[in-house]
């Protein structure tokens, strides 16, 4: 049932070109401009004219939600809120007339995701559902949604159900972009194509697979890592520190990288490793000084850069390099050395990747 991975995660990662065009098959295609979500179709208009999206999720499905949050926010000029189901449910939270709700979960059974999503129903919000098991209690309860379509996640730590997430929220946010007219023509049938291009480029995020075993082989025993990075790719850094963490248990924190000198930069010093998420897109300059920042107080840094960077190299101590792509979907790529360094870690310090200690594949109770 591994299919010849000694871990369903491994699997799972390596299964992700594949997982990633099964979500948009018939919902996409670039060279005609369709985008369709098939169930998103009476509420349609809601999400079109919502005043306000509010995001609810746990853990990784609360990392999409963040990355979506900058699609929305960037394409369809919606405000978006992320929160996090547990605080929601628990603080009398403000609904308004033309609030949107958009509830986030592999399982669609996470038991604080369900209750926050059943109050938001109470006080009148439209729910639209992003779960990956058919038929779950989240997918059943939500007013209409669409499925990630990743097929069975068995590994504990979410790797394809992650990109999946990422792959239906985005083409989400295009298709209301496109229908508020809130993107020209021009830019949305860029990004189709752009999109569709996406599995092959994980593929090739993939071949770097013995480079990154290189590189686990040198980190393995650090007892702590900073992630770090800007705009897009912040919530990828968030998520690269929770597969670290709850894989392997070595301590590790993700940051927006500029928030690193209120505080974190106290940590850094010549044992601290420093993953950069450092992609080519509108914040680089911004990350680069970030990285001189960790350099000149001995940090080794790790960069994710986009092929061909010529700059970043030259100052980091390892350079991951994977395809370029617009930035807004840039997650979708540079997750996956994150997701492939943080298993060959865990697998190096012998722990028991698919079944964390302490962690179940469902929470089904708060
Ligand atoms: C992380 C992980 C958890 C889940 C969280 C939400 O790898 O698996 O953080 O993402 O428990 O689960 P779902 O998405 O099923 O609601």
């Amino acid at each position: 049932e591994k299919g010849g991975y000694e871990h369903f995660m491994l699997k799972e990662i390596f299964e992700q070109p594949r997982s990633i065009s099964d979500c948009m098959r018939g919902r996409l295609n670039a060279s005609t401009g369709h985008l369709m979500l098939g169930g998103i179709r009476e509420y349609a208009n809601k999400l079109v004219n919502a005043d306000r999206i509010i995001m609810i999720a746990c853990g990784t499905s609360w990392h999409s939600a963040l990355v979506a949050e900058y699609v929305f926010e960037e394409f369809c000029r919606i405000p978006v809120e992320v929160e996090y189901a547990s605080e929601f449910r628990y603080r009398n939270p403000v609904i308004n007339e033309g609030d949107v709700v958009i509830a986030i979960s592999q399982s669609g059974e996470t038991a604080d995701t369900l209750a926050a999503m059943e109050l938001a129903k109470s006080k009148g919000a439209i729910i639209f559902g992003v779960c990956n098991v058919v038929g779950s209690s989240i997918a059943r309860n939500s007013h209409e949604g669409a499925y990630t379509h990743a097929g069975p996640e068995i590994g504990v730590a979410s790797t394809k159900a992650f990109t999946a997430q990422l792959t239906v929220l985005t083409m989400m946010a295009l298709r209301v972009a496109h229908r508020k007219g809130s993107i020209t023509e021009r830019k949305y049938r860029e990004l189709l194509v752009e999109f569709e291009q996406i599995p092959a480029k994980v593929e090739k995020c993939l071949e770097l697979n013995e480079d990154i075993i290189k590189i686990s082989e040198l980190f393995k025993d650090a007892t702590n890592f900073l992630y770090l990075g800007r705009g897009y790719n912040f919530p990828v850094a968030l998520e690269g520190a929770l597969k670290l963490k709850e894989i392997s248990y070595i301590h590790a924190e993700g940051y927006p990288a500029a928030e690193m000198k209120h505080g974190p930069i106290a940590l850094i010093d010549e044992e601290m490793p420093v993953v950069f998420i450092a992609t080519r897109d509108s914040s680089y300059d911004k990350i680069v000084s970030n990285i001189q920042e960790v350099k000149a107080r001995k940090g080794k840094v790790i960069a994710i850069v986009t092929e061909g960077d010529a700059l970043i190299p030259k100052m980091a101590e390892f350079v991951i390099e994977v395809p370029s792509t617009n930035e807004a979907l840039m997650p979708l790529v540079s997750v996956i050395p994150l997701q492939l360094l943080s298993y060959h870690i865990a697998v190096m310090r012998g722990c028991n990747v698919d079944q964390p200690r302490n962690l179940a594949k469902s929470v089904t109770v708060e």
